[in-house]
């Protein structure tokens, strides 16, 4: 009896430990993906966007850290606009100096800011009047955004940007209009969330409607 129990401690020992260095494995795994796109965020992405991911870099570079960017956008976003980036904006197009890995590595890195995974409420499908878009935009938006989207460097980004649209849904020009990005200047549009619009959600989605419209300009 008692050397089962032996028996059975040893190899409840075993499992312990084998458990502790399997889950050592896979973190060191991580981190070391990480660590490589750290590397190569630090060589081409810090000028702008700066160390911490909050555009705090020297040149104009936007946040890509912060939660509400993160939690609507997916890996395959972050790869599109790296690999694509916007035409006649700072913004390069990567693909054309970095192998595909290497902006798997970023994406990864970027990645690693998410702390949480918020999910937004927004219709699925935007039906808005870009006509009645254009006025509410002219009000509430182009301050920043400049005239009919063209962008203002460290005001707001360029939303008419041909590759801003091709990579990024109504939903998700829907859902960053209406809940803003924390600790940015762009702050939530949508009724009843603290920001200095307050919107209705047709209104939202009218503004949508007429940064679609932009696009083919
Ligand atoms: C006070 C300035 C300001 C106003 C007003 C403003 N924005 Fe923004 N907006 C910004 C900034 C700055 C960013 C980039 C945030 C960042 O660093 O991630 C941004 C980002 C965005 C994005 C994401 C674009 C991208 O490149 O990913 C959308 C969509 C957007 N704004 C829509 C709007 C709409 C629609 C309005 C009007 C209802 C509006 N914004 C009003 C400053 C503003
Ligand atoms: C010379 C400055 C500059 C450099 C260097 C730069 N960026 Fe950007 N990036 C920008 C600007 C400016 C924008 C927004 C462009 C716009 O729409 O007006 C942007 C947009 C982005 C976006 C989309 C963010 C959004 O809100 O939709 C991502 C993701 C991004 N950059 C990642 C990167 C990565 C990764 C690197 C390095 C490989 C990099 N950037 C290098 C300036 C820069």
């Amino acid at each position: 009896m008692r050397k089962i129990l032996i028996g059975s401690y040893i190899l409840v020992m075993f499992i312990v430990i084998f458990a502790i260095s399997n889950g050592e494995l896979i973190d060191g795994k991580k981190s070391k993906a990480v660590a490589a796109g750290e590397k190569l965020y630090l060589q081409y992405c810090l000028a702008c966007h700066g160390e911490t991911g909050k555009g705090e870099g020297k040149r104009a570079g936007t946040a890509i850290n912060n939660q509400h960017f993160l939690s609507s956008v997916s890996d395959e976003d972050l790869y599109n606009y790296v690999k694509f980036g916007r035409k006649d904006t700072d913004m390069h197009a990567y693909g054309t100096s970095l192998l595909d890995e290497d902006i798997h590595k970023l994406v990864v890195f970027i990645r690693h800011w998410q702390t949480e995974k918020i999910s937004f409420e927004a219709p699925n499908v935007i039906a808005g009047d870009p006509d009645q878009g254009r006025g509410k935009y002219n009000l509430y938006c182009l301050s920043c955004h400049g005239e009919a989207g063209e962008g203002k460097i460290k005001m707001g980004t360029a939303l008419a940007n041909p590759q801003y649209l091709k990579y990024t849904s109504d939903r998700q020009i829907w859902i960053t209009t209406a809940y803003g990005r924390e600790e940015t200047r762009m702050g939530p549009s949508l009724k009843g969330l603290e920001g200095a619009r307050q919107l209705k959600k047709q209104d939202i989605s009218d503004i949508v409607s007429y940064i679609r419209s932009l696009e083919h300009k």
